[in-house]
């Protein structure tokens, strides 16, 4: 991409990050939560964000399907394209993050590049990957947008799991295995994650 952003300063406000966690009472971060369509991402942010809030913790789920309507709606599913998404996406947790929000970031983000991109945006510890793991053919099975049947019959091209790859996380901070749990077994343990590297 060429580079536009040249003469121009970086302006730092009075108040900060620090000084919202203090305001809050607890710490800001991204739970970034990766995998195939239909494996859970969004049930399970949700989830966690229901725990979350009523622990009185401030949150915002950014999520694929709903991000894709409004802000990234000039944006399809080629790998460019799915780039760019990450990086806005990456870019707007980021601003979630310093405003002193805990984040829940729901998108396939396929590729291992582009969510090494995400993290290098943020400071070490910030960055909190979720591998949602469930196997396509658990996911295929659930198909609850019937997106890969039209992926099968050739009606959607570039379909993440059948036209286009899944490169599953080597060191996620968190693998959850959605086909084997229940939804309060996984929720508990993001909180669990989250109270442990004392963000709550
Ligand atoms: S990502 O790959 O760029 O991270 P993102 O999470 O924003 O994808 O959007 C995925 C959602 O777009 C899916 O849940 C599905 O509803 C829809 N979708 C439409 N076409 C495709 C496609 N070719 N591959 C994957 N998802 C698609």
């Amino acid at each position: 991409m060429e580079n536009l952003s040249q003469n121009l300063t970086f302006h730092k406000s009075t108040v900060n990050k620090q000084d919202r966690h203090e305001l809050n009472q607890h710490k800001s971060c991204v739970l970034w939560f990766t995998g195939l369509s239909g494996s859970g991402k969004s049930t399970l942010a949700n989830e966690v964000e229901k725990r979350l809030y009523a622990r009185g913790i401030r949150t915002y789920i950014l999520d694929g399907d709903n991000i894709r309507l409004g802000l990234n709606k000039n944006l399809g599913f080629s790998v460019e394209d799915r780039r760019e998404n990450i990086r806005r996406i990456g870019e707007l947790s980021k601003l979630f993050v310093d405003a002193g929000v805990l984040v829940l970031a729901a998108f396939i983000s396929p590729y291992e590049a582009d969510r090494a991109m995400a993290r290098n945006m943020f400071d070490s510890g910030e960055f909190i990957e979720i591998y949602v793991n469930c196997s396509l053919d658990i996911c295929e099975k659930r198909d609850p947008k019937g997106l890969y049947k039209k992926a099968r019959n050739g009606v959607i091209k570039e379909f993440t799991g059948i036209s286009a790859p899944y490169e599953a996380p080597n060191s996620p901070e968190l693998n959850i295995e959605t086909g084997k749990y229940s939804l309060e077994v996984s929720a508990e343990r993001i909180i669990e994650y989250l109270i442990q590297n004392q963000i709550l």
